[in-house]
């Protein structure tokens, strides 16, 4: 039988994926773990709570829709999330909170590792319980293939303890005096990821320490990443002082290149894991929308410009104004689909934080022979 769940990195030709939707979605809770802000707004305006207006999810929707029909004009088969209902508050015996956020991101919630589907701690409480509308089609999966293997890592307490509060009022010159130390919202404590920290580069496993994955998740994900032969690569990129999800900051293209962010450059040292194996760091271009020109209620910033979908090694799908990246894309050698998606970003993401890939052609290969790593168990 064929295999349903095969996916090794972010390039191989696609098989089937999953598109997230805007049905149902609400606000981002304010919590320990997040603290959303109005774009432009006076300091203290509040940030609206509950169910988002039904033309913004239509927006949404249309975009997404356009993105599945592209996808299944290249003859990838595209999945959606079981209906949630957002607006519901999620109660547990240590912690609440009003309403939970929306199933754009499947990539922040679930990640394929060969034949493995995992779904991550999470970080935030409005979070906590985003893995439920992909069950349905990970039982499929499950049932469907016996060598399908299906891990949900330990759910954190999300009680008061295992946030810094105080981290959302930092000034600037502390975020800089910390910067080395990478201390965010989350503390050291419990073991802590989410999905989209995450990049997969066949054998080696990259993953940036973030206000949403903390030491104890990357420890985690080494011991059980590790005994299969997977070696997992802590990444640091000390300039972004909000760092979450890997994906709008070094993002593989192919084997032998990354397209990397300029504004948010790799720790010192870090680059020497690609150099040594010639892989290729391209700075991406400067984005077409400043900061201050993203949707009202988007708390990414501008770099969604980057964050792009690979159909294969030699097909990329990106945001349609984002002329210059097509531009470098093209001379690099990749056919550029460009689709609208600017109604999206206000869900936390663009073309590969709305997508989790379940089923890509190719095995696990080695891109990174010349490397010098100790597993745990030699550490
Ligand atoms: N923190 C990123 C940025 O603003 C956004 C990451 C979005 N990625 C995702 N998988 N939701 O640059």
């Amino acid at each position: 039988m064929a295999a349903q769940v095969n996916s090794w990195n972010e390039w191989d030709r696609l098989e089937e994926i999953v598109v997230g939707s805007a049905d149902d979605a609400c606000y981002e809770p304010t919590e320990p773990g997040n603290h959303p802000h109005i774009r432009n707004a006076a300091p203290g305006t509040a940030f609206p709570t509950g169910r988002k207006p039904q033309e913004a999810i239509d927006a949404a929707n249309a975009e997404l829709a356009g993105l599945v029909a592209l996808l299944e004009s290249q003859g990838v088969r595209v999945r959606r999330p079981e209906p949630h209902d957002y607006s519901k508050p999620v109660r547990t015996p240590e912690f609440s909170v009003d309403n939970q956020y929306c199933g754009v991101c499947p990539r922040d919630v679930m990640i394929t590792i060969g034949s493995e589907i995992i779904e991550a701690t999470m970080s935030r409480r409005g979070r906590f319980f985003e893995y439920e509308p992909y069950r349905k089609l990970v039982y499929e999966y499950w049932n469907a293939d016996p060598a399908v293997r299906w891990t949900t890592a330990p759910k954190p307490s999300m009680t008061d303890e295992m946030y810094r509060e105080g981290f959302w009022d930092w000034p600037l010159e502390k975020r800089h005096a910390e910067m080395h130390s990478f201390e965010f919202c989350i503390t050291q404590d419990e073991v802590i990821f989410d999905a989209a920290d995450m990049s997969r580069f066949g054998r080696d496993i990259m993953v940036q320490e973030s206000m949403t994955t903390n030491r104890q998740g990357i420890q985690w994900l080494k011991r059980h990443l590790e005994p299969q032969g997977l070696r997992v690569h802590p990444l640091h990129f000390p300039l972004d002082y909000f760092p979450s999800h890997i994906d709008c900051t070094f993002v593989p293209l192919r084997p032998g290149l990354v397209l990397t962010n300029p504004d948010r450059p790799l720790s010192d040292g870090e680059e020497k894991l690609f150099l040594t194996n010639d892989w290729e760091l391209v700075e991406a271009p400067e984005p077409t929308t400043g900061n201050d020109e993203m949707p009202t209620y988007c708390q990414s910033s501008k770099w969604l410009s980057m964050n792009v979908l690979s159909i294969s090694p030699t097909k990329v799908i990106a945001e349609e104004r984002e002329k210059p990246l097509h531009d470098m894309l093209d001379k690099l050698g990749f056919e550029v689909f460009p689709i609208p998606f600017r109604n999206v970003f206000e869900y936390g993401g663009s073309l590969h934080c709305a997508t989790w890939d379940v089923r890509r052609t190719g095995d696990r290969e080695d891109y990174f022979p010349n490397v010098d790593y100790q597993p745990l168990a030699e550490g």
